[in-house]
This record gives C-alpha cells, structure tokens and sequence, in this order.
C-alpha cells in the first residue's frame, strides 16, 4: 500500500465540536440547548443534501442560518435577529477536539487540508479563532463547486488541489456518511467515532476505526 502523503480532513463533527453551541444557546433558550443544536445540525445537513439533489445550491452560512431559523421554530423557540446573530456567530467559535492541535502536529511533515461543506469565510474564522491556521497547507471549500458532499466532484477537488496521488491521500472524518462518500469516491479513510456511533449500511467501509484523532499518527506507515 502506497505511504499516506497527505491527510484530508472532514471539519464540522471531526476537528471542531459543533455542540459547542449549546453553552450559547443556552444562554438564549434555558433548559433547551442541547436540543435545539442536534435539530439544528441534523437539519443543516438534511438542507445540503437536498439543495444538492435540486441543484439549488445556497452556501453554508445561509444553509445554516435556514436550519437555525426551522429548528427554533419547530421547537416553539422564537428567534430574535439578535440572537440570530449570536447564534451564528458562535459556529464562528467552535471548539476543537482537544486532541486535535497536537494530533495534527504529529502528522507533519505529511500536507494537511480541510475538506468542508463550509464557506470560505466561516471555515477562515473557525479555523483561525482556534489558533490552527499554521497547522494546515489547505482550507478547501465546496463553495468552489457549487455543491455537497457526499458528491463526488468534492472528493476529487483534494485531489485536484494538493497534487497529491488519490491513493497517497487519507480522508478522516467523524461522520460516517462521510466516510461512506470518500471511500465510494476513492479514497482510504480513517473513521473518528468519539461517540461509539452505529456505521450506516451503505456498503462503504473505512480502513480503521478511530476513537479520536491522536490516534491517527500511529495507523499510518511512516511518511
Ligand atoms: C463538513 C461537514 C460535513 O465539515 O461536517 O463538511
């Protein structure tokens, strides 16, 4: 089997905990934080699958603030512009994983990249208000293609953008319909499953399972 020579990483779920929101949501709608952030992410990406189905595609910051706006109103939740604001600008600040600064140092000298479903301008603040900027050689964005993942053009964009081979790439998410997607797509991938999740049955399998990303360093041959 070819070296790993770059790592590709999924960001929402897999470097950064999307339910850091729920301190601020709490602050807004007390006792309902936490359920109002897994209907808010589970409507998120119900929105980019759909809008790609439809070839309607709207970037991720609209997507998300349409799915704050349906998650609130189908938890009876009444959404000020103010906290509209402060909500949205919470996904500006979320928390990485805490393993992930010195996973991703351990990696080196391989090329690391991100591969989202995020605007350029939020994956830019995310990354950045987290202080790993110097951690990565690329932000890669689906803007540049007008559609989601699990398509497969998103997939070959790394590819096409780190000018690495597809088979010295390692894709690492923690959503396993990702992982399903890259591994149909071409790529090995490497599956962070924190939470003890059930993989989907789409007939997909990652390389290993991982229960976090200091893990990753030590599967991979030296490269
Ligand atoms: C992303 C979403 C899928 O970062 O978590 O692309």
């Amino acid at each position: 089997m070819a070296p790993v020579r770059a790592l590709v990483f999924d960001a929402y779920g897999t470097l950064f905990d999307v339910h850091s929101v729920i301190a601020e949501c709490e602050q807004h709608f007390p006792g309902r934080g936490a359920n109002l952030s897994k209907q808010w992410r589970v409507t998120q990406l119900e929105y980019t699958w759909l809008r790609s189905l439809m070839g309607r595609y709207e970037d991720f910051e609209q997507v998300t603030a349409g799915a704050l706006a349906h998650a609130c109103a189908s938890l009876k939740l009444t959404l000020s512009d103010a906290t509209r604001a402060a909500l949205m600008n919470s996904y500006l600040l979320l928390t990485p994983y805490s393993e992930v600064p010195a996973a991703l140092d351990s990696l080196a000298p391989r090329k690391r990249a991100i591969l989202s479903n995020g605007s350029p301008r939020m994956l830019d603040a995310v990354v950045r208000n987290a202080g790993l900027s110097e951690r990565f050689d690329a932000v890669l964005s689906v803007d540049a293609l007008r559609i989601y993942k699990p398509h497969p053009s998103v997939y070959q964009l790394a590819v096409d953008r780190l000018g690495v081979p597809i088979d010295e790439i390692a894709f690492v998410s923690s959503n396993f319909w990702d992982v399903s997607g890259a591994t149909s797509f071409g790529f090995r991938t490497f599956w962070i499953n924190r939470a003890g999740n059930v993989p989907d049955p789409l007939g997909f399998q990652p390389a290993a399972v991982l229960s976090g990303l200091d893990q990753l360093a030590g599967v991979l041959s030296p490269g």
